[in-house]
């Protein structure tokens, strides 16, 4: 984390991500609002932000599929200022665009440092939620802000398995998982298991489970984002083949683009559960007390 942002006197929130806004401004105890947006038929938008507004003000809004979010955002902040906001923050519980961190193949854009400084150059603040940060350490690597905070919803992952399979054993898809294991084993006496994963296209996967002991046990896999489902679809094979008497999904950010929900059910997952970050039949954990901590103001003394 780096500061803490300015605490907000308003929420502005969007239609599309509207329910999550306002449990934030109630957590809060000060208002929401919507920022209005009409789509054009040519795909521009008409953005328009309520006013007047306060000095200090908070964009909700996750920022999955981004191409029309972010530029829509980024307007809304735009007109805030124009409209007296001092200070902008946004709060966007999915952050897309992290995981290009690198130059994979020469002439490819780096869009987590684009996509991160052109937020920086925006906002005060960002705040978001297990951003996936890979060969970054810190969030400000990545989003410059003069402040920026990466909370993380896996602590939240603990409690849930332990009401639902105290006896669960906890695998991690790929080696990148290894820290929301951890952080959701934390005070629990799950066994944990993290797996290899190799990439070889969108949705061509492989899962290489290391030595431990599935066989009659429940499965709760365990992963940041669900995005075609590859990844958790062909995990979840691997452990039923190797015996799991069954197999659960949480993940904090599910995507679930296409058909992913159908093909994780056709691969055997029997409970598919996710935060809020992203709009899903799927969501169990609310984020809004999460976010909230990080951005009241701090008591007086
Ligand atoms: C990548 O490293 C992430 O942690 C996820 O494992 C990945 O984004 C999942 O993608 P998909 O659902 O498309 O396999």
């Amino acid at each position: 984390m780096s500061g803490r942002p300015p605490a907000p006197q308003l929420i502005l929130g969007f239609a599309d991500y509207l329910a999550p806004a306002q449990r934030l401004a109630q957590r809060l105890r000060i208002g929401c609002a919507t920022v209005a947006i009409h789509r054009f038929p040519d795909g521009e938008s008409r953005v328009a932000v309520p006013v007047p507004l306060p000095e200090h003000i908070a964009l909700c809004r996750s920022l999955d599929r981004p191409n029309d979010k972010l530029v829509e955002t980024i307007l809304a902040a735009a007109a805030a200022r124009q409209h007296g906001a001092r200070a902008v923050t946004l709060v966007a519980p999915y952050l897309p665009y992290m995981r290009q961190d690198s130059e994979f193949t020469p002439g490819e854009a780096v869009s987590q440092r684009i996509v991160g400084a052109l937020l920086a150059e925006r906002f005060d603040a960002v705040v978001t939620v297990d951003p996936h940060l890979h060969r970054v350490a810190t969030l400000a690597e990545a989003v410059p802000a003069p402040c920026a905070v990466a909370l993380s919803a896996a602590a939240l992952f603990g409690a849930w398995v332990e009401s639902h399979e105290p006896d669960a054993v906890l695998v991690g898809p790929d080696e990148e998982s290894a820290q929301w294991l951890a952080a959701a084993a934390a005070g629990h006496r799950f066994e944990t298991a993290v797996c290899r994963k190799v990439r070889a296209g969108d949705r061509e996967v492989t899962v290489d489970i290391p030595a431990v002991r599935l066989a009659g046990r429940a499965v709760v896999l365990v992963d940041d984002i669900a995005s075609t489902g590859t990844t958790l679809a062909v995990a979840a094979r691997r452990c039923l083949a190797l015996g799991a008497a069954s197999v659960d999904a949480l993940v904090v950010h599910g995507l679930f683009v296409g058909s992913a929900a159908a093909d994780l059910r056709a691969a055997g997952v029997r409970n598919v559960w996710s935060t809020d970050s992203v709009l899903h039949p799927t969501n169990v954990l609310p984020l809004d007390a999460l976010l909230a901590g990080a951005m009241e103001a701090p008591p007086a003394v």
